[in-house]
C-alpha cells in the first residue's frame, strides 16, 4: 500500500475476505486462495479474516472457538502463500471502519435486492422470521469490506458473484446520489474449480459449515486423511471418465481437482483419464492433491505454533489497512452531510 487515500501507484487494488467459521478446504483454496496467492506478483493486495461475517449465522458462532479459528484462518491464510511482506492480512474487527461503512450503505441499499441474493434465500429457507439481522445484511457489510479500499478485483469462488455484483450496484448509486466517492469491484473467478463439489454429494459444493465428514478435503489433513477421502468419492456406475457436470457430477468434480491443482486444462485432464477406471482417477487425484497441499499444510501448522507472532503480523496488516479505510470512510460521510466533529 503506498498512499493514505489508496493510491496503489499504477498497481491494481485487490481485496477479498474469509470467514473463520471451519477449517479451511479445497474448495476454499481452488476458488479463492490460489487465486488470493496469485495476485500478488501483479497487484497491491488486500485479504481479511472477516470475523463480523462470521457471527451472523447463530449455528456457526461458537464465542468459545471464534478467536481461536480467527488465529487459526489466518496462520492457514499465510500458510498457503499470503506474503506479509507483500500484502495486507488483517481482522476485519480491527478495523472499525467496516461496521460504520455498511451502516452507512444500509442507508442505500434496499430491502428489496437483499432478499433477493440466492446465499439468503438458501440460508434463510422457511426460518425467515428466526434469522439474525446481520444475516440478511451480510452482502452489505461485504460492500463496505470491498470498498473502503477502492478495490477494483476480488478473487472469489463462484457463490459470491452475486455478492460482488450487489457491491458495484450499492457504490454506483452511492456515487450517483452523493458524489463520486468509490471504485466499482468485479469479481475474479478461476479458470477452473470455481465451485469444488462434497466428495460425498456432488450435487452440494463443498463447505465449512454444511459439509458431509468424509467429503470436505480440508488443507490441514494428513496424507492418509486425504487419500481416503477421494477413495470413498462418489461417483457414478457408468464407469466412463468424462466432463459432464449436470450428468456426472462425482466425475467431473474429480476432474477439475485435478486440473487446478496440476495447473492444466479440464479437457487435457479428462483426455488423458479418457480409458481409466474411476478407482486409478481418484488414487491419481488424491496423489496430486496431497503434493499440493503438503507445503502449505506444513507452513500453515508451523505458524499456528506461534500464535503471538501472527498477532503481531495481524496488528500491522491492521495498521496498513486502517490508512486506507479511514480517508475512503471520512469521505463517505463527508459526502453524505454527516458533520465532522469539530
Ligand atoms: P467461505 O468459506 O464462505 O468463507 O468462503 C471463502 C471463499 O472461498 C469465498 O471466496 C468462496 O467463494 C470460496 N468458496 C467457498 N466454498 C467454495 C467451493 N465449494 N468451491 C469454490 N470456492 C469456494
Ligand atoms: N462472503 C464471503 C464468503 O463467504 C467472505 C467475504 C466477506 C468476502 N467480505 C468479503 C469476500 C469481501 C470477498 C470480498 O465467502
Amino acid at each position: 500500500m503506498t498512499g493514505p487515500d489508496g493510491a496503489t501507484g499504477g498497481r491494481a487494488r485487490v481485496f477479498s475476505g474469509m470467514q473463520p467459521s471451519g477449517a479451511v478446504h479445497l474448495g476454499n483454496l481452488l476458488g479463492a486462495l490460489t487465486s488470493w496467492v496469485a495476485l500478488q506478483d501483479e497487484a497491491d493486495c488486500v485479504y481479511s479474516v472477516v470475523d463480523l461475517h462470521a457471527i451472523t449465522a447463530p449455528d456457526e458462532h461458537d464465542p468459545a472457538l471464534l478467536q481461536q479459528r480467527t488465529l487459526d484462518l489466518a496462520a492457514v491464510l499465510f500458510g498457503v502463500g499470503v506474503d506479509p511482506a507483500r500484502s495486507t492480512l488483517f481482522v476485519q474487527s480491527h478495523v472499525r471502519e467496516h461496521a460504520e461503512l455498511a451502516w452507512l450503505f444500509n442507508c442505500v441499499a434496499t430491502f428489496g435486492e437483499l432478499g433477493r441474493m440466492p446465499q439468503f434465500k438458501e440460508k434463510a429457507a422457511g426460518r425467515d422470521a428466526s434469522v439474525s439481522v446481520g444475516l440478511f445484511d451480510y452482502p452489505v457489510l461485504q460492500t463496505a469490506d470491498i470498498l473502503l479500499y477502492h478495490a477494483t478485483k476480488v478473487p472469489v469462488g463462484e457463490d459470491q458473484r452475486h455478492h460482488i455484483e450487489l457491491a458495484r450496484d450499492i457504490g454506483q448509486r452511492f456515487n450517483h446520489r452523493f458524489g463520486d466517492v468509490f471504485t466499482l469491484p468485479t469479481a475474479i473467478l478461476p479458470p477452473v474449480a470455481a465451485r469444488v463439489m462434497d466428495l460425498q454429494d456432488p450435487t452440494r459444493k463443498m463447505s465449512k459449515s454444511s459439509g458431509t465428514v468424509k467429503g470436505v478435503v480440508h488443507v490441514l489433513d494428513d496424507a492418509d486423511t486425504v487419500a481416503a477421502k477421494f477413495r470413498s468419492a462418489v461417483t457414478d456406475s457408468d464407469g466412463e471418465v468424462r466432463i459432464d457436470r449436470a450428468g456426472k457430477p462425482g466425475v467431473t468434480n474429480l476432474l477439475e481437482i485435478l486440473a487446478a491443482v496440476s495447473g492444466r486444462s479440464v479437457e487435457a485432464v479428462a483426455d488423458e483419464h479418457a480409458g481409466s477406471g474411476y478407482g486409478a482417477l481418484k488414487s491419481a487425484v488424491a496423489e496430486a492433491v496431497v503434493a499440493f497441499l503438503a507445503p502449505m499444510r506444513a507452513r500453515s501448522l508451523e505458524l499456528a505454533e506461534d500464535p503471538a507472532e501472527l498477532q503481531r503480523l495481524l496488528a500491522a496488516g491492521a495498521d496498513r489497512a486502517r490508512e486506507v479505510a479511514a480517508p475512503t470512510l471520512d469521505r463517505a460521510r463527508a459526502a453524505m452531510g454527516l458533520l465532522p466533529p469539530a
